[in-house]
C-alpha cells in the first residue's frame, strides 16, 4: 500500500477532528497512518481512498467508524495517575461535601476519556476507602465514559495484568483480587457494581443523559482537542455540575480558560474548579 499523501492525511484529520474533536498535528502523522493500516489490514481495505468515501457512507461507515476511532486515539493511562488531584478529593473536597451535604445525599462522579478504566477505578478506589471510614450510610456511583468502545470493553472487564498491581498504592489493594491464572487481578464486585461505563463522545456529552454531578474528572483528553474547543467543552461541563461540584483536570489543560461559575481551588500542583452555589457567588 502507498503512504498517505498530504491531501489525504488533510482530509483523515479533519474527519476525526469533527467526529472527536481530537486534532492530529502533522508530526503525528505516522501514528495517523500506523492506526489507518492496521485497521485496514483487518477489513480488508488497500486503498485510503475507497476506505475514507466507505466511512462516511450510511449506516455501514457508521459500524466501521466505531471500530477505527479505537486505532486512532491514544488510550495510555495509569491506576492513580495523578496523585494530587486524588489527594485533593480525599483530603479537601469530600471533607467539604460531607459537612454540607443532606444526610440522605449520594455522590456522583463522571469520568471523562476514561480510556480502559483505570482512571474510573482510582476514583472509585478513593471515595469508597474515604466514605466507608467516615460516613458508612453514604452511596455513591462513578460514571466512566469514553468513545472507543474497545477500551470501554476491557474497562468493563475490571481485569488487568499483575505487574500493574504496583500503580496501586498498597492502601488500596484489599480493593482488587487475584485471577487463579496468577497472571492478572480483578477488581472486586462490590467496586465494580459501583463505575458504569457508556460510550459517549465528550463532544455531545451536554446531550447524555447526566444526572447532576458532584465530581468530572477529565485529564489527559482535552490536550487531544484544539485550544479554541476546549474552552467550549469545558463550558458545556460547567453545566452538568452541582452546585460546590468539583471539575478536575490535568495540570495545564486549560491554558487561559474562566467561568463565571467557576472558581479555582486546590494547590499548584492540581487544576480543580468549584462550581459557585449562590453564597460564593460574586
Ligand atoms: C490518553 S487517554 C486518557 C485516559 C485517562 N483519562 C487518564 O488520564 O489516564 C485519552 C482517552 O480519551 C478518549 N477520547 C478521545 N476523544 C474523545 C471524545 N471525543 N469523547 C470521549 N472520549 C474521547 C480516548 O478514546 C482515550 O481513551
Amino acid at each position: 500500500m502507498r503512504a498517505l499523501d498530504d491531501a489525504e492525511f488533510d482530509r483523515w484529520v479533519r474527519l476525526l477532528e469533527a467526529r472527536t474533536g481530537v486534532i492530529v498535528p502533522p508530526e503525528r502523522k505516522p501514528f495517523l497512518e500506523t492506526g489507518l493500516r492496521r485497521r485496514m489490514r483487518e477489513t480488508g481495505h488497500t486503498g485510503f481512498q475507497t476506505y475514507y468515501d466507505e466511512l462516511v457512507k450510511g449506516a455501514r461507515g457508521a459500524v466501521e467508524w466505531a471500530s477505527l476511532v479505537d486505532h486512532l486515539t491514544v488510550h495510555e493511562t495509569h491506576f492513580f495517575r495523578h496523585p494530587p488531584s486524588l489527594a485533593l478529593i480525599r483530603e479537601e473536597w469530600l471533607p467539604r461535601w460531607l459537612d454540607a451535604a443532606g444526610a440522605d445525599a449520594s455522590l456522583h462522579a463522571l469520568s471523562i476519556g476514561c480510556s480502559t478504566g483505570e482512571e474510573a477505578f482510582s476514583l472509585a478506589m478513593v471515595v469508597d476507602a474515604e466514605l466507608s471510614r467516615s460516613a458508612p450510610e453514604r452511596r455513591f456511583g462513578v460514571t466512566a465514559t469514553d468513545v472507543s468502545q474497545a477500551a470501554l470493553a476491557v474497562a468493563r472487564a475490571g481485569e488487568y495484568p499483575m505487574r500493574r498491581i504496583s500503580e496501586i498504592p498498597t492502601a488500596y489493594r484489599a480493593q482488587v483480587e487475584a485471577l487463579d491464572d496468577g497472571e492478572n487481578f480483578r477488581i472486586c464486585d462490590r467496586l465494580r457494581k459501583r463505575v458504569g461505563f457508556a460510550c459517549v463522545n465528550l463532544l455531545h456529552a451536554s446531550r447524555a443523559p447526566l444526572r447532576k454531578l458532584d465530581i468530572i474528572y477529565c485529564q489527559n483528553v482535552l490536550i487531544y482537542f484544539a485550544r479554541e474547543r476546549r474552552g467550549e467543552m469545558l463550558d458545556a461541563l460547567v453545566e452538568l455540575l452541582q452546585p460546590n461540584g468539583l471539575l478536575v483536570l490535568g495540570p495545564g489543560e486549560a491554558p487561559g480558560w474562566s467561568h463565571p461559575q467557576m472558581r479555582r481551588t486546590g494547590g499548584p500542583q492540581t487544576l480543580a474548579y468549584l462550581r459557585n452555589t449562590k453564597e460564593t457567588q460574586a
